[in-house]
């Protein structure tokens, strides 16, 4: 598949090591511009562009900078990208640490529908939960015991479907948790945060969360 990833960081050069490495053909952008990106490029096979560039031919666009980055994007990134594009959301809101305050997320709308609404496009949530180095190391074939389950949110069953098999793909075992109303399940502070669970582990995790935001995870 072409998917294009924006961000390089922890996040973003993981999947673009994985997703290189399984063949499909990615490009990638950051805030600095294409040129400093030659390193990932020369080491992955990666492609440099701008996010305006790299969205274009897309089947899959991961977004995956932090929250409070998020509206510094380009307003018309996704204006001529088809509606078949599948557009993932990595991110995860950390007002103590990174973010500052953002009174919506604080109010009680799911992380990911914040992102949405700042993109004008729907997205799937998933990567969120697991570290950079998790993504990069623990990946095991299906069936293996102790494969580790990522939960996968969204609206819209068939871009949901399309990731679901991209995690499979990289070693996970993709678990539904939902539409993206439901996403704060999976969100900081909640119990399958960086857990690292099986599937039936997870699907229980999911539903003992509660959608009250912990203290630590507030501005
Ligand atoms: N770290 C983890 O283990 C982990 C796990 C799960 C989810 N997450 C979440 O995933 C997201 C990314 O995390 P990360 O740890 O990978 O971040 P990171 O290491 O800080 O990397 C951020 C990347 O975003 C790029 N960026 C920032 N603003 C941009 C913009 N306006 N346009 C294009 N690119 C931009 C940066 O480019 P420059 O370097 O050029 O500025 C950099 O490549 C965050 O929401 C984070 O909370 C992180």
């Amino acid at each position: 598949m072409n998917i294009a990833i924006i961000g390089t960081g922890n996040i973003g050069g993981t999947l673009t090591r994985r997703l290189t490495t399984l063949g499909h053909n990615v490009s990638i952008a950051n805030s600095r511009g294409p040129a400093s990106l030659q390193d990932l490029a020369a080491e992955t096979g990666a492609k440099p562009g701008t996010a305006k560039e790299i969205v274009h031919g897309a089947d899959i666009v991961i977004v995956t900078i932090p929250q409070k980055n998020i509206p510094h994007l380009p307003a018309d990134l996704f204006a001529d990208v088809p509606e078949t594009t599948v557009v993932i959301d990595t991110g995860n809101y950390y007002p103590k640490q990174r973010d500052g305050k953002i009174a919506e997320i604080e109010e009680g709308m799911p992380e990911s529908r914040w992102v949405e609404k700042h993109l004008g496009r729907p997205v799937i949530k998933v990567f969120n939960n697991i570290r950079a180095q998790h993504l990069l190391e623990k990946g095991l074939p299906a069936g293996a015991p102790g494969r580790i389950a990522l939960p996968v949110a969204g609206d819209d069953p068939v871009a949901k479907q399309k990731v679901m098999q991209l995690v499979d793909e990289l070693g996970f075992d993709p678990v539904d948790a939902g539409g993206l109303d439901e996403s704060w399940r999976q969100q900081p502070g909640t119990p399958c945060y960086g857990a690292d669970l099986d599937a039936e582990g997870l699907r229980k995790a999911l539903q003992a969360a509660s959608p009250v935001r912990t203290a630590e995870w507030r501005a």
